[in-house]
C-alpha cells in the first residue's frame, strides 16, 4: 500500500510529502461533472456505488495519496431530523431553522448505521476497490461549523442567528450542541468501523471568533469528540486512526487548536506554514497550505509556491502537502494534476 499518508500523519520518516486535496473530488475534474449531470448532489451522497465512483476519480487522475469519502458535512443534520435540500447556485438549505427550545428538542442523536448506512456502505465498497492502492479518508464538520448551518438555515454571511443563540441564550446552544457532538462522535466511530483509515473534522468558520469564544463555544466540542474517538479506539484495541482537525482563517486561533488533541492539524493560507508550525509546537504534523486559487497561476509559479511551502513545512514533525481550502470549480483540471507531480518530485528525500 501507498501508507506515506498515514506514515506523514504519524510523524514517522516517508519517502516524498503526501498529497491530497480537499475538494478533490469535484466540478473542476470532467469526468465528476459527468457522473453529476446525471444525478443531483444529495443523490450522488446517498448511492454508495455513485459516491465510490467519485471518491475514486481523482486517485486515477491526479495520483493524490489519499482518498477522502465523497460525501457532505451536512448529511447528519438531515439525520438528526432537519429538512436538508441542495439548491443550484443557493447552496444548502436547512429546515426549519434551529432557534428555539422546540427545534432543538425535536432534533435526535441518530444511530449512524440506521439513518446513514449509505455513508458507511460507500466505505466499505471503497476499502474494497480501493483494495490498499492509498488510504481512505473519512470526516465530518466539526459542531460549531455543522451548527452555524442548522441555525442559519443555510449558508451564511455574519453568523448572526448563530451569535445571537450564543450571547442571548448559552443553555440552549450548549443543549443544542450537545446533541450535534454527540450525533457526530458516532457517525465518526461508525465511519471508523466501516474502514476510515483516517478522519478529518471541518471546523470551516470557527475563524469567525475571537480566541476565548472560539475556546468556549467551537472547540470543547472538538475536544470532547476527538477524547471520546480516542478512548473509543484504545477500548476496541483498534490501531490509532489518526484525527486531522481543520479550521478555516485560523491563524489567530492556533495556541487554542493545539490543545485540541488532534494528530495532525490543517492549516488555511492565511499564515505562513513555518510560523504556523512554530505556534503549535515542536511535535506540529501540519497539513496545508497553499492558497487554493493559486493554481490559477501558470505552472512555474506554482513550482516556486510548491517549493515555498515544502520549505516552510519541513520544520514540523510531519507535514502533508493541501490547499489552504477546498480546490473551487473554475480550476484549471492540469495545473492541479501538475500540482500534485511538483509536490512528488520536488520533496523526494
Ligand atoms: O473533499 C472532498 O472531495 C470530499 C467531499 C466533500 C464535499 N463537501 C463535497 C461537496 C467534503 C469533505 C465537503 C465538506 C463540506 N461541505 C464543508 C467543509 C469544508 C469546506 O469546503 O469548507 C462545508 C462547509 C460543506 C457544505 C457545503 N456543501 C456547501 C456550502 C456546498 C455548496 C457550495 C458548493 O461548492 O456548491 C456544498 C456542496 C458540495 N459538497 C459539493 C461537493 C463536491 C458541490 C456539489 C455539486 O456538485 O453541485
Amino acid at each position: 500500500m501507498n501508507d506515506t499518508f498515514l506514515k506523514a500523519c504519524r510523524g514517522e520518516d516517508v519517502p516524498y510529502t503526501p498529497i491530497w486535496i480537499m475538494r478533490q473530488a469535484g466540478r473542476y475534474l470532467s469526468e465528476y461533472r459527468a457522473v453529476r449531470g446525471k444525478s443531483d448532489f444529495l443523490t450522488m451522497c446517498k448511492n454508495p456505488e455513485l459516491a465510490a465512483e467519485v471518491t475514486l476519480q481523482p486517485i486515477d487522475i491526479l495520483n493524490v495519496d489519499a482518498a477522502i469519502l465523497f460525501s457532505d458535512i451536512l448529511i447528519p443534520c438531515e439525520a438528526m431530523g432537519q429538512g436538508l435540500d441542495f439548491h443550484e447556485g443557493k447552496g444548502p438549505i436547512l429546515g426549519p431553522a434551529i432557534r428555539d427550545t422546540d427545534t432543538v428538542s425535536k432534533l435526535s442523536v441518530p444511530d449512524p448505521e440506521e439513518k446513514m448506512g449509505f455513508v458507511m456502505d460507500a466505505i466499505r465498497l471503497l476499502r474494497k476497490e480501493l483494495a490498499d492502492r492509498v488510504p481512505l479518508i473519512g470526516f465530518a464538520g466539526a459542531p460549531f461549523t455543522t451548527a452555524t448551518y442548522m441555525i442559519e438555515g443555510g449558508t451564511s454571511k455574519n453568523f448572526l442567528n448563530t451569535k445571537m443563540m450564543i450571547y442571548q441564550n448559552p443553555a440552549l446552544y450548549s443543549s443544542f450542541m450537545d446533541k450535534v457532538t454527540a450525533t457526530i462522535t458516532e457517525y465518526l466511530k461508525a465511519q471508523v468501523s466501516a474502514g476510515a483509515q483516517a478522519v478529518q473534522i471541518f471546523d470551516t468558520w470557527g475563524g469567525i471568533f475571537s480566541p476565548a469564544d472560539f475556546r468556549d463555544y467551537a472547540l470543547v466540542y472538538v475536544k470532547r469528540i476527538i477524547k471520546d474517538l480516542k478512548d473509543w479506539m484504545a477500548s476496541e484495541k483498534i490501531d490509532n486512526v489518526p484525527v486531522i482537525y481543520f479550521v478555516g482563517e485560523s491563524a489567530g486561533l492556533l495556541e487554542e487548536i493545539k490543545t485540541a488533541g488532534a494528530d495532525v492539524y490543517g492549516i488555511d493560507w492565511r499564515i505562513d506554514l513555518d510560523v504556523a508550525i512554530k505556534r503549535i509546537g515542536d511535535n506540529a504534523i501540519v497539513q496545508g497550505n497553499m492558497d487554493p486559487l493559486s493554481t490559477f497561476l501558470p505552472p512555474e509559479k506554482i513550482e516556486e509556491r510548491v517549493k515555498d511551502v515544502l520549505k516552510k513545512g519541513s520544520s514540523a514533525k510531519g507535514h502533508i502537502f493541501n490547499l489552504g481550502h477546498g480546490v473551487v470549480p473554475q480550476t484549471p483540471r492540469d495545473n492541479v494534476i501538475a500540482l500534485v507531480e511538483m509536490v512528488h518530485r520536488l520533496s523526494k528525500r
